[in-house]
């Protein structure tokens, strides 16, 4: 699984974050990739109520894995959930408006590893398997979330 990650992230298109610094580029300016060629896949994650029960069993195990614990721990869970929700809908292009910050601002200074983002997918992977989203469906998602690495793993 985590080389099947690897392979999307690293063929993935390049991410379209606004360069930091402009301020002519709104925080939430969209940057957010929408998987718009397949109108059942919102539906395969159970819409909104899905979402909500997989990003919450995402976060009960990201809070006891050792390699995102430690982020998540002390951090503000409930909001951090509710934006990851409204992330994932958009994605997914469900009816949902992600309100936000972009990946680069939210993890900067967070000093994120490599290890700590494929922990983090791995417990995503876990908890949409528990759920029985099809196997397509997981990979459309993670496909779309992988080029963000770059701007969530530490320089
Ligand atoms: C594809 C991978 C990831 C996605 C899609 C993602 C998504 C998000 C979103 C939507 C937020 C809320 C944005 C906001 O605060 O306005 C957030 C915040 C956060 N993320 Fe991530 N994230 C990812 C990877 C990670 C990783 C690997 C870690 C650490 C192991 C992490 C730790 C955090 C923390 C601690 C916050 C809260 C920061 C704060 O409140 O200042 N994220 N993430």
């Amino acid at each position: 699984m985590i080389s099947l990650f690897v392979a999307l992230a690293l063929t993935a298109a390049p991410v379209t974050e606004p360069a930091l610094g402009d301020p002519s580029i709104k925080p939430h300016y969209p940057t957010l990739p929408v998987i718009t060629d397949n109108e059942h896949l919102f539906d395969q994650f159970g819409g909104k109520p899905g979402l909500t029960a997989l990003i919450d069993d995402a976060m009960n195990r990201w809070l006891v894995n050792p390699r995102t614990r430690p982020f998540f721990e002390h951090a503000d869970q409930a909001r951090i959930k509710d934006l990851l929700v409204k992330q994932f809908c958009v994605v997914l292009h469900g009816p949902c408006t992600y309100d936000g910050r972009t990946m680069a601002e939210s993890h900067r200074g967070l000093n994120i590893r490599e290890g700590n983002f494929y922990a983090l997918v791995e417990e995503l992977q876990i908890a949409m398997n528990k759920r029985g989203i099809p196997f397509s469906a997981q990979n459309r998602l993670v496909a779309a979330l992988a080029p963000m690495h770059r701007d969530i793993i530490a320089k």
